[in-house]
């Protein structure tokens, strides 16, 4: 495992200060290796990391690790983790009388060496993680991973290799699958996600439907003369209905509020105001205050009598910087994240979740999780990886001022604290009680955030970011 070439022989980065030098050294000494060739990055190089598994390369934690591969000049890398993962897909172990669908990709792997001396590749498709859950957002990431090097290295044909089509195939078949839905949302299980616990993030969390959607544009790799056109059609038709569905449903404002709150129930029919049977009874006290006037958000999840008022930063980040979002949704929800700056921001970039759930709500939501009290991990904690969806999500909509404020702050304090997994408390004024140091996706977050800053059209050349055809009227 002994690495053999180092990741960035010579940073293209022209800007050097200590702790974006740092940075690059922390990705450079987490690097995983396979028969030589560097496969992945360690999500966390902390020797007394709480879990072992910190030691594995998560799909993920990888994603904005890869983005600066590419922009470092390592596409092979990117390209050698594409194939990596895609071949684990067969190593997922058979659960008594059921399988995990074809197409779920491994939250992680680690390569370790067998008894011969080999080195051999562990997945961890969920069977192996605390609390077993299965991520389903591994094969988004990969899927919008692939469709990143394609754009970006113009290398069309290894996403056109017979492998990398049938992988395609079967993450977008098992998206689109029919169920027993009727909505266009994505269900999933509670935990499959970033929030990789119990969290009541059950259902349709936002998350997920904002990388769904990002998934459906890798159609556009699918090559159309093998079959595939039945399912490129389905995939757009999808694509819309959900876009059209998420900007509608999902948003909340104060006239929205206003709706809600005088909602008639118990509607039966087509055409319905309350289509969800949402009970105004439902919206919780702290709303009405926290809503400003001229700001709104994307709720955190929506299913039948079922609202989470719930601030979720990465899809609502992510509804904004992958173009999702209308544009005047942008600017309310920019508006928002600037007139709660303290508490979202405070004192690391950025919530992950507001407001914490506390007492019997903690109680019966987290199965009184430890690691997720109040205003600590993911139940309210500060995330410095999410510093990049939120410089792309500013500089999308014109507010270069707040994503250089809050990279400013993150500057003076996460080489200080040595890269830590999260922060804790209201302002995240704390060092994650239980988190990790030398967390290496915060260091790739600030990174990443600070290249596009530099260059606010990588977005678009990676394909994350693209104009929303339903907003054109707006
Ligand atoms: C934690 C996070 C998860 C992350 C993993 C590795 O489990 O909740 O999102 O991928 O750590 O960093």
């Amino acid at each position: 495992m002994a690495p053999t070439t180092p990741c960035f022989p010579r940073p293209r980065y022209a800007r050097s200060s200590p702790p974006l030098d740092d940075a690059y050294r922390l990705i450079e000494e987490a690097g995983v290796f396979y028969r030589g060739q560097l496969v992945g990055t360690a999500a966390s190089i902390d020797p007394n990391a709480p879990a072992a598994n910190y030691s594995d390369c998560f799909v993920r934690d990888f994603f904005p690790i890869g983005l600066i591969m590419l922009l470092e000049g390592r596409s092979d890398v990117v390209r050698a983790f594409l194939h990596l993962i895609m071949q684990l897909r067969g190593q997922q172990e058979d659960l008594e009388g059921q399988q995990i669908a074809p197409g779920v990709l491994p939250a992680s792997f680690r390569i370790q060496q067998n008894n011969r001396g080999d080195e051999e590749i562990i997945a961890d498709f969920g069977d192996r993680a605390i609390g077993r859950v299965a991520p389903v957002d591994s094969m988004m990431w990969w899927a919008i991973l692939l469709r990143a090097y394609t754009l970006y290295t113009g290398d069309a044909d290894f996403a056109h290799g017979p492998e990398i089509q049938r992988m395609l195939r079967m993450i977008l078949s098992l998206c689109l699958q029919s169920r027993f839905e009727v909505f266009p949302t994505l269900p999933v299980p509670d935990g499959s996600l970033m929030i990789d616990r119990r969290m009541g993030v059950h259902g349709h969390p936002l998350e997920i439907q904002v990388l769904f959607d990002s998934t459906l544009r890798s159609v556009s790799l699918l090559l159309p003369d093998s079959g595939n056109q039945w399912l490129i059609n389905m995939a757009l038709r999808r694509q819309e209905i959900l876009r059209t569905y998420v900007q509608q449903y999902f948003w909340l404002d104060m006239d929205v509020l206003n709706r809600i709150y005088r909602f008639e129930t118990e509607m039966l029919g087509e055409n319905v105001e309350n289509l969800f049977n949402i009970h105004p009874e439902s919206i919780p006290l702290w709303v009405q205050d926290w809503l400003p006037d001229d700001a709104g958000y994307f709720v955190g999840n929506l299913g039948p009598g079922r609202m989470d008022f719930r601030f979720f930063a990465q899809g609502n980040l992510l509804m904004l910087a992958t173009g999702m979002a209308t544009p005047s949704q942008s600017k309310a929800l920019a508006n928002l994240i600037e007139q709660h700056w303290m508490e979202l921001i405070g004192r690391m970039p950025m919530k992950l979740i507001y407001p914490a759930i506390e007492g019997d709500e903690w109680r019966l939501i987290t199965g009184s999780d430890p690691k997720n009290i109040p205003w600590s991990y993911h139940n309210g904690g500060h995330w410095p990886v999410l510093i990049w969806p939120l410089a792309a999500a500013m500089l999308k909509v014109g507010r270069r001022d707040l994503a250089e404020k809050a990279w400013d702050i993150a500057e003076k304090r996460l080489m200080a604290n040595q890269w830590p997994e999260y922060y804790d408390g209201r302002l995240g004024r704390l060092v994650g009680r239980r988190s990790n140091i030398r967390q290496v996706w915060s260091a790739a977050g600030f990174l990443l955030a600070r290249h596009l800053l530099d260059d606010p059209e990588l977005p678009l050349r990676f394909g994350i970011d693209e104009p929303c055809s339903n907003n054109k009227g707006e």
